[in-house]
């Protein structure tokens, strides 16, 4: 993969985010501390971060530019790193990101994240839980990035496949935690349609359509 670089605005940007999520096991610990008789639930970590890693975020910005892709759907936003490195390279092929967060408050932050960057324009950033908010989704999905609550990664890949197309690249984050195994045994079982590979250290599985 030729080294394609982020444009200066969006990587400033990012590189203060990610300096600010560097206190994301201290905010975590606080968020996680009231979850000891119960599952953890994403307003525990309503102040944390999250975020996937610059090497995946280059990775994606490579991957959408090489590839051409336009039609960009991202379940997960947090704060917003992961999807300005989407929206830095759809900015280049023309294309748009729709991205869709839970918790409204981080949301908001997100939003304004997009703005420093300059990338809002190209950003549709829905509120709400990803199954309802993607439900009227009827475009044709070029690549997609699945980084939300991890049981949902099964649902909501089955109700987005009609949308997948032979030139489609899906990149599932954190297929190393055992939540996403039923998500990665259902690719796994579809051998004729879809071809899987882990990458970033077994973190990220990359699959494309056969
Ligand atoms: C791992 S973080 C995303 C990190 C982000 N992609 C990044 O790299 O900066 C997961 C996010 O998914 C959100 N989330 C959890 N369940 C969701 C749901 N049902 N619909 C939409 N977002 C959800 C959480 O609130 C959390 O902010």
């Amino acid at each position: 993969m030729q080294n394609i670089q982020i444009d200066p605005t969006t990587q400033s940007v990012i590189s203060l985010l990610f300096k600010d999520a560097k206190l994301d096991p201290i905010r975590a610990a606080k968020g996680m501390a009231k979850t000891i008789f119960r599952p953890i639930e994403p307003k525990d970590l309503e102040n944390v971060y999250l975020p996937i890693s610059q090497e995946q975020g280059d990775f994606f910005y490579e991957t959408i530019l090489e590839n051409d892709l336009k039609s960009i759907v991202e379940f997960g936003t947090s704060f917003g790193i992961s999807t300005l490195f989407l929206a830095a390279a759809v900015k280049q092929t023309g294309g748009q990101v729709i991205t869709t967060e839970l918790l409204s408050s981080k949301a908001q932050t997100a939003q304004k994240n997009f703005e420093k960057a300059g990338l809002e324009n190209v950003i549709e950033l829905r509120i709400g839980d990803a199954i309802e908010t993607l439900k009227n989704l009827n475009q044709p999905i070029d690549f997609l990035m699945l980084d939300g609550w991890k049981n949902l990664y099964l649902p909501l890949f089955k109700q987005l496949e009609p949308l997948f197309h032979q030139r489609t690249v899906i990149y599932a984050d954190n297929t190393d935690m055992s939540d996403t195994q039923p998500f990665l045994n259902y690719v796994y079982h579809q051998k004729d349609t879809y071809k899987t590979q882990r990458i970033h250290q077994g973190k990220g599985a990359l699959i494309k359509l056969r």
